[in-house]
């Protein structure tokens, strides 16, 4: 049941086109128009919504803290990402205005269901992203937009993700055309590309060869640093996680604007530091910002692993190993950026003689707060 391959992971990361595929079927359309009619919260209530606010778990708070950047962008509401487990503990500020995303592959992680609990009490209406049919967190949500990753039973959650980073563009975009918004050129491109990116990652993993050959060559290290900016420092956090659960190595993502705040004491001679490169095009101020914390990390001995959009040269030359995707609107770039991170930890744990689909201490869905 494998389909050939080693692991269900390495399976669930090829399967990955097809999941994005299925996830925008029939959903979106090349006019740009939005079909969610299942989601069942009438159009009068999310025309009203204020404040969007979303809570989840591990990889799916990461698909959620990018969601903040779409929301935001796309519809201007003001929307706030927060850990699950955290979020009913310090009496959030809710109302019937308020719009709780709860995402979950499972369905059943407890820490979220507590905390959509928590905001249906105070009158908050709540929206499930979820890939589990007829589980407990939809059925106990006011709607819910499913994810078509298929069932995943690796631990390391990978093409659920990419599906949830699908269904949190759409939800934006949905709330963008109920309320009205009229997209300018910049949105409608995107949305075309949103309709065609599942080739984009199709393209990704053609070329992990080198990743992969990559991460064996670290097998033996202890630490690897991940930078990013933007869309790309939940991207770095989630290429972190997925090693600290795989390879079980001490692995940290930070946002690069902060690397002066502190974490740039950590750089010494030889650590790994894989650093996300936002797209030359689109926000370029922070591009040419991430160029340089790469040429600052490079000079104090940082061995520099780069994720850039194909014929950026302005990075390749600070770049040991360049490790190229290809070109997204800023936004949807972590559904291609993320894939490369999938496939180096994947690799690390098997070059460590990690179990990969069953990691030591860890349980595919967490049931208990
Ligand atoms: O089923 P859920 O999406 O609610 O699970 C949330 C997390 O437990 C899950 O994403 C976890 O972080 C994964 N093992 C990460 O790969």
């Amino acid at each position: 049941e494998k389909g050939g391959y080693d692991y269900f992971m390495l399976k669930e990361i090829a399967e990955q086109p097809k999941a994005v595929a299925d996830t925008l079927l029939g959903r979106i359309d090349l006019a740009g128009n939005l079909c969610l009619d299942e989601v069942r919260i009438p159009a009068s209530v999310l025309r009203e919504v204020s404040k969007v606010v979303i809570v989840a778990c591990g990889t799916a708070y990461h698909a959620g803290m990018i969601a903040k950047y779409a929301i935001e962008h796309w519809t201007r509401i003001p929307c706030e990402t927060e850990l699950a487990s955290e979020f009913r503990y310090r009496d959030p500020i809710l109302d019937q205005r308020t719009l709780v995303i709860a995402i979950s592959q499972s369905g059943e992680t407890m820490d979220t269901l507590m905390a959509l609990r928590h905001a249906r009490e105070q009158g908050a209406k709540v929206l499930a992203i979820c890939n589990t049919n007829g589980s407990t967190i939809p059925r106990e949500s006011d709607a819910v937009l499913y994810t078509h990753a298929g069932p995943e039973v690796a631990v390391a959650s990978t093409k659920a993700f990419l599906t949830q980073l699908v269904a949190c563009y759409l939800v934006a975009l949905y709330l963008g055309q109920v309320r009205g918004t009229k997209w300018g050129d910049e949105i409608l491109s995107v949305i075309r590309e949103l309709s065609e990116i599942a080739t984009q990652v199709e393209e990704v993993l053609e070329t992990m060869e080198p990743v992969r050959e990559l991460a064996r060559t670290l097998a033996d290290k202890n630490t690897v640093l991940f930078l990013g900016r933007h869309v790309g420092f939940p991207v770095a956090l989630e290429g972190a996680l997925k090693l600290k659960e795989l390879a079980y190595m001490h692995a940290e993502g930070f946002a690069a604007g902060e690397l002066k705040h502190g974490p740039i004491a950590l750089i010494e001679q030889d650590v790994p530091v894989v650093v996300v490169v936002p797209s030359p095009r689109g926000r370029s101020v922070l591009h040419d910002k991430i160029v340089s914390n790469i040429q600052e990390i490079r000079a104090r001995g940082a061995r520099t692993i780069v994720i850039a959009e194909r014929g950026d040269e302005t990075v390749a030359p600070y770049a040991d190993h360049l490790i190229e995707i290809p070109a997204t609107p800023t936004l949807l770039q972590p559904l291609v950026a993320t894939v490369p991170l999938q496939v180096f930890a994947c690799e690390l744990a098997t070059a460590r003689g990690n179990e990969v689909d069953q990691p030591r201490n860890l349980a595919k869905s967490v049931t208990v707060e």
